[in-house]
């Protein structure tokens, strides 16, 4: 079989399994979950909406996070303090780490 005549039948094997699989779950019934994934939040409005992980922080939150930090997230080690920076690097680190954006 030639590569033109593979990738065909890649593609009709593909089709298909599409479309039995859409059959097979065109009935089941779709349940949310009632709870957001790590990250998120549910409100009041029942939606889950993303919560930075910085915009709790100014820089003195973060300089004062990062040199004694405390366990946040149960699927994470704590981190580890960065007080063997000085306390203007330390400064420099947050403030750039608030400027960066997406
Ligand atoms: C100047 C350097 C660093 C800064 C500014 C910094 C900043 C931060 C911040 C703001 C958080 C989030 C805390 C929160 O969820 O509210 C965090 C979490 C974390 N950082 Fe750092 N970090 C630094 C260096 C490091 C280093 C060197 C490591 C590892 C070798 C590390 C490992 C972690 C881990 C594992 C977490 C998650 C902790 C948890 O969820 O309990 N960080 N860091």
């Amino acid at each position: 079989m030639n590569k033109a005549q593979s990738s065909s039948k890649f593609r009709t094997g593909a089709l298909l399994a599409l479309v039995l699989c859409t059959n097979a779950f065109a009935d089941a019934p779709v349940q949310l979950r009632d709870y957001c994934p790590p990250g998120f939040e549910l409100t009041d409005g029942n939606r889950c909406e993303l919560r930075t992980l910085y915009q709790n922080y100014d820089p003195q939150g973060i300089v004062d996070y990062i040199t004694s930090p405390t366990k946040k997230r149960d699927d994470y080690p704590e981190m580890p303090p960065q007080n063997y920076l000085s306390e203007d690097v330390r400064m420099a680190a947050a403030e750039f780490m608030l400027q960066v954006e997406n």
